[in-house]
């Protein structure tokens, strides 16, 4: 009986990043680098709401505000039934707020242990429920080779934000805490460098990853797009769209993606990814702690000096 009510305890979590945002002094250059990335930028009066092509889901919001760069708060999606025990730990914790200033009331707010605002929002689950799959491309014709001519190739546009990176001065406060009251788990970490979680209702093997530094900060917002090539072909379309920097082609240890990070314009990425690591709903990724030096990437260019620099902090 016991082990029969065990199997049907509800998780408690978080099933999705419902948005991302953030604040720069300007807008305008905001839309430029995302519209070049391409996704599909809508500008309203001073801010940027920020869409995958053919996707009603609405992943991200760049304010004006400020003179740098600033993570604002993070969004979470969660499930009505699980609302009020979320409700409850937050007023458990005393750490619940009204609001933000920009992001508004609606839903559950919080401070999390960093001091970023944090809102929980009944949402529709849009974290992939599956492993996503390539895009198909037909086999050539024989004959013909299968890459395009240069000045045939189609823009890339990335299919949906897969994670985000978080910087924080303490990761494994955070762990606990994501753990805790998100109910976020740790796929792979090291030491206390660097984590990343997942969603036990089914996600990306990291929906947040979390890493070091000396204050707060988004280090990079990870968009997937359906191919290796299409990760060549946007560190492409990036370089001739004037962000030269930044750090791959390659592929990830941990999570074993291929990525491309363009370096923004405030000295944070924008990754192309492809072919994440998944983990369904209710399977546990087994943990495991990864050597720094051997965790980060199986092959590409050498790490960038700057890859690791929080430009949040003043
Ligand atoms: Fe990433």
């Amino acid at each position: 009986m016991n082990t029969l009510l065990k199997s049907h305890k509800r998780t408690i979590a978080v099933h999705s990043i419902n948005k991302f945002a953030f604040s720069v002094p300007d807008v305008a250059i905001a839309s430029n680098f995302y519209r070049s990335f391409g996704l599909d930028v809508r500008e309203e009066n001073d801010r940027i709401d920020i869409y995958t092509f053919g996707h009603q889901h609405c992943w991200g919001t760049v304010y004006k505000g400020g003179d740098r760069k600033k993570l604002q708060y993070i969004s979470y999606g969660i499930y009505a039934e699980d609302e009020p025990e979320f409700k409850e730990k937050i007023n458990k914790l005393g750490i619940g707020i009204s609001g933000h200033v920009m992001g508004g009331s609606e839903g559950i707010w919080f401070s999390n242990p960093d001091g970023v605002a944090t809102q929980l929002l009944i949402a529709p689950k849009i974290s992939p429920s599956k492993k996503t799959t390539p895009d198909s491309a037909l086999p050539p014709e024989l004959g013909k080779g299968a890459a395009p001519s240069r000045s045939k190739v189609h823009k890339v546009q990335p299919r949906y934000l897969s994670h985000v990176l978080l910087f924080t001065p303490d990761v494994l406060r955070m762990v606990e805490f994501f753990n805790n009251v998100l109910g976020l788990k740790v796929a792979d970490y090291s030491a206390d460098i660097i984590a990343f979680t997942y969603t036990p209702h089914g996600s990306d093997h990291h929906l947040v990853a979390l890493a070091k530094s000396n204050g707060p900060g988004l280090h990079h917002t990870s968009w997937d797009v359906g191919s290796l090539n299409d990760v060549g072909v946007g560190s492409e379309q990036m370089r001739n769209a004037g962000s030269k920097k930044g750090w791959g082609v390659g592929r990830h240890v941990i999570g074993s993606n291929y990525f491309y990070y363009v370096e923004d314009p405030w000295g944070s990425f924008a990754e192309y990814s492809f072919d994440i690591d998944y983990v369904p709903a209710g399977f546990e990724w087994p943990a495991a702690d990864h050597v720094p030096e051997d965790s980060l990437y199986v092959w590409g260019p050498q790490l960038p000096e700057n890859f690791i620099s929080n430009t949040e902090i003043v």
